[in-house]
């Protein structure tokens, strides 16, 4: 989709991330794992773990203020709030309404979830995007919180070295200066939706002692296939939003792409003729967040002062569904 001039901007941004690191070293005591293969294939040096009593409401909920008090906007003037997690703490209610009554988002404001595995939060920009443009929103609020570790099984040495907790969050109010978001592109294929699954644990196959016992409320995923999909699919909208927004891979400043593997970050950026140099890297810190890795990733490309007013930001994303999209940002 075009959009010849930007209506929505992202007006400031925010993250938290829990303290407590775990480190390759440390897995390697966990599973048939060594450091070097994890930091070989996928760029992973440490991740960060959420304490067990800490869910996706509270840290949602920090990432969201420290992006609220940067735009000096009081809880109660949001207008929408949209959360992306594929881990929320309870089935029913929704993750942002539990986040709405932490923050104090009471008043004028609707909330809702919206799951499109790590391809959330360009999804959810998307829709912040489409409220204020059509005038039903002056002040949108988007979170992307994850507890991957709560859906990880500690035993598969494939997986359980990938993930990580944290959550960013996003402002996103009516374009001021010409900046925003210049151009969008989504897709999904549930053709692939086995690829990465938990199996049981909803409707269809409600948790019981077997799936328990075969582990299958946990995430299980073929991750050889998903590489190879993942590059064609980032980069092909990657180049999409480029052509939409008139712009080439030299206009680019920074992009920001989904934190999975260094590898497919690498042919991402290849593909999209865009050197090493300008692409935002933080997965060595934090492993793959799934929604949360974008917003975080982008709240700490603006506190290093690598994106400011006027930078071209290009962020792409892939996730379970299958599903994929990518975005161009003036800031
Ligand atoms: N340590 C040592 N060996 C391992 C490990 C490990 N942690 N994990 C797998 N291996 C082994 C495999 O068993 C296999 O052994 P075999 O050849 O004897 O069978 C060998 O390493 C190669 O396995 P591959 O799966 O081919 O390894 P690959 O290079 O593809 O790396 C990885 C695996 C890291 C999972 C990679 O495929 C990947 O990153 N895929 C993308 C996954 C992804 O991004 N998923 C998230 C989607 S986002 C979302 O929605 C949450």
């Amino acid at each position: 989709m075009t959009a010849a001039q930007p209506t929505a901007r992202i007006a400031a941004t925010g993250r938290f991330l829990p303290d407590r690191v775990l480190t390759n070293k440390e897995l390697e005591q966990m599973v048939d794992t060594t450091e070097e293969w994890i930091l070989e294939r996928t760029g992973i040096v440490e991740r960060r773990i959420a304490p067990a009593e800490m869910g996706v409401t509270e840290m949602g909920a920090r990432a969201a203020q420290r992006a609220l008090a940067k735009a000096e906007i009081d809880a109660r003037d949001i207008d929408l709030l949209i959360v992306t997690t594929a881990t929320p703490d309870r089935w029913l209610p929704s993750t942002s309404c539990e986040i709405q009554a932490r923050i104090g988002a009471i008043g004028k404001s609707a909330a809702f979830d919206l799951h499109a595995a790590c391809t959330g939060f360009l999804y959810a920009l998307t829709m912040a995007e489409g409220h204020v443009a059509g005038g039903r929103a002056d002040t949108v609020l988007v979170v992307a919180a994850e507890k991957m570790t709560s859906i990880i099984d500690w035993d598969d040495r494939s997986t359980c070295i990938l993930f990580g907790d944290g959550a960013g969050a996003a402002i996103v109010q009516r374009s001021e200066n010409g900046e925003g978001i210049l151009a969008s592109h989504h897709r999904s294929d549930g053709n692939f939706a086995d690829l990465l699954e938990r199996p049981a644990g909803g409707a269809a196959n409600p948790l019981d002692a077997e799936a328990l016992r075969a582990k299958d409320h946990l995430m299980k995923m073929s991750g050889r296939e998903i590489f190879k999909l993942a590059v064609r699919r980032m980069a092909g909208a990657g180049r999409q939003v480029l052509r939409d927004a008139g712009l080439k891979g030299e206009d680019v400043d920074l992009l920001v792409p989904h934190q999975a593997n260094i590898r497919i970050i690498e042919s991402t950026a290849r593909y999209s003729r865009i050197p090493m140099e300008k692409v935002f890297v933080n997965l060595n810190r934090y492993g793959n967040m799934s929604s949360a890795s974008i917003p975080v990733a982008l709240d700490e490309a603006v506190e290093q002062g690598l994106v400011g007013p006027g930078s071209v930001v290009l962020t792409a994303a892939f996730g379970a569904g299958l599903t994929w999209g990518a975005m161009a940002l003036r800031w």
